[in-house]
């Protein structure tokens, strides 16, 4: 396991340029395993969630080329559909889009169940509705899980509760399945329009996508295609917040300032001074932040992703601010660290109360989660001493070249 040890409080300033988005990459890798040719996908982030997804598909015997430039290769044409034991699929949440492309392709998946951040409950009972309802048969045990379909039939599938992955995984299936597929209620994320684009580019015939609707019609074929991973947008939104509590002046370039406009107007209420470009946004440490409430919920409401990292920011502002995750049930792990460094916080059941301006200080605290991980970054990087952060490599899984891209703007960081 790493660590991060951080001397805070250091002058920040200069820019930073935004990677491509983790939770795009993560399933359009997988994905590739759709088509028999080679599919081309560039501005892949360097993660370690991308070395795990990479594993899966060696496994797999299928060919991947990952370049220096960010640039991955997949060719799947004569790929063997082995299990994927508990050692591959626990790496990460996201292996679980190898049900929706396996089963897509040959009607069959062997694998244990996936892994990830300990956030919350992490169902994939959605998932499993959208597979049974295009025909296959779901089984298995506690560890382990089994789909099988002599064919897969085009299906209406009403999603409970709009999920990122369900939508996904459900297109994943839906595109080479017998039929049209529509599902309701689907998740609206800008990764999800991104992806669509993708299968859409190998022939797939999908419409809707970054609606609450998207209709899915079946082919038989998907060919060759090349494709460019969107800018991460809560990557983005950690360096904002992190200029925003810290920085001199910090330029946060090549992304979308549409997908962040929850988080762009919670600053602005916040009274964080920014400007707002077409794909960049400047932004400076206020010295007069006001507290704010922030409820997370779908797109486009406030991500879940970026609340541990307001949270630091919220430490800085006067008065009490508050914080409503309604998405996971373990998301304020991070709070209790932040205690240790002199932060003034109550959590009550989904919620939280931050009481500030504090002074920070450093000290010894353990990043929980990856997202709680950037949270503590921030803090770290505000507070006065020293802070080492335990278990650092929930953070690696997300930020590429984390270290280099803080060192460019002063940070004094280091990774042992
Ligand atoms: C994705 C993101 C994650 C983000 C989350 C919400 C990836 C790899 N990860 O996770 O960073 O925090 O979206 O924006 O893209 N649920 C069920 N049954 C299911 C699936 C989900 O009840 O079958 C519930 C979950 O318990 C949770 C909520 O739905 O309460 C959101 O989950 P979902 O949108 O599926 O998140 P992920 O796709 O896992």
């Amino acid at each position: 396991m790493h660590k991060l040890i951080i001397n805070g409080n250091k002058e920040l300033k200069g820019e930073i340029s935004i990677s491509g988005a983790k939770n795009c990459a993560v399933a359009l890798i997988p994905a590739a395993l759709l088509c028999d040719e080679d599919v081309t996908i560039s501005n892949v982030p360097n993660i370690s969630d991308v070395d795990a997804l990479e594993e899966i598909l060696i496994h797999l015997d299928a060919k991947i080329d990952r370049k220096n430039n960010g640039e991955v290769v997949i060719h799947s044409g004569s790929i063997n559909n082995k299990p994927i034991d508990e050692e591959l699929a626990k790496k990460l949440r996201a292996s679980y889009y190898f049900m929706g492309a396996l089963l897509g392709k040959y009607k069959h998946v062997e694998m244990s169940f996936p892994g990830g951040c300990s956030i919350g409950k992490r169902p994939i009972d959605l998932h499993l509705k959208g597979f049974k309802a295009l025909g296959a048969k779901v089984s298995g045990d506690d560890e382990n899980i089994i789909l099988d379909a002599d064919e897969l039939t085009g299906a209406d599938i009403y999603l409970d509760f709009a999920s990122v992955g369900a939508t996904i995984n459900i297109m994943l299936a839906a595109v080479r399945a017998k039929g049209t597929t529509i599902i309701k209620n689907a998740a609206k994320e800008p990764e999800i329009p991104n992806i669509a684009e993708y299968l859409n580019a190998m022939g797939a015939k999908i419409k809707g996508a970054g609606t609450d609707i998207i209709t899915i019609e079946g082919v038989d074929y998907l060919k060759s295609c090349t494709h460019t991973v969107l800018p991460d947008r809560i990557e983005a939104g950690t360096y904002i917040i992190l200029g925003a509590a810290c920085a001199k002046n910090l330029v946060v370039k090549n992304i979308v300032p549409k997908h962040i406009d929850s988080l762009l107007e919670k600053l602005k209420e916040m009274n964080v001074k920014m400007k707002i470009g077409k794909n960049s946004v400047t932004v400076k440490q206020s010295k007069r932040l006001k507290a704010t409430e922030i409820i997370t919920l779908v797109y486009p409401g406030f991500p879940t992703d970026l609340q541990q990292i307001m949270a630091s920011l919220m430490t800085q502002a006067k008065g009490e601010s508050s914080i409503d995750e309604t998405i996971w049930e373990n998301r304020f792990l991070n709070l209790y660290e932040m205690l240790k460094m002199g932060a003034k916080i109550e959590v009550n059941g989904s919620k939280a109360y931050i009481t500030g301006p504090t002074k920070l200080k450093g000290t010894e605290i353990n990043a929980t989660d990856l997202r709680a991980g950037a949270g503590l970054v921030v803090a770290a990087l505000l507070a006065e001493g020293t802070t080492t952060i335990n278990n650092a490599d929930y953070i690696l899984r997300g930020y590429e070249n984390i270290v280099d891209k803080l060192r460019k703007i002063g940070a004094d960081v280091e990774l042992v």
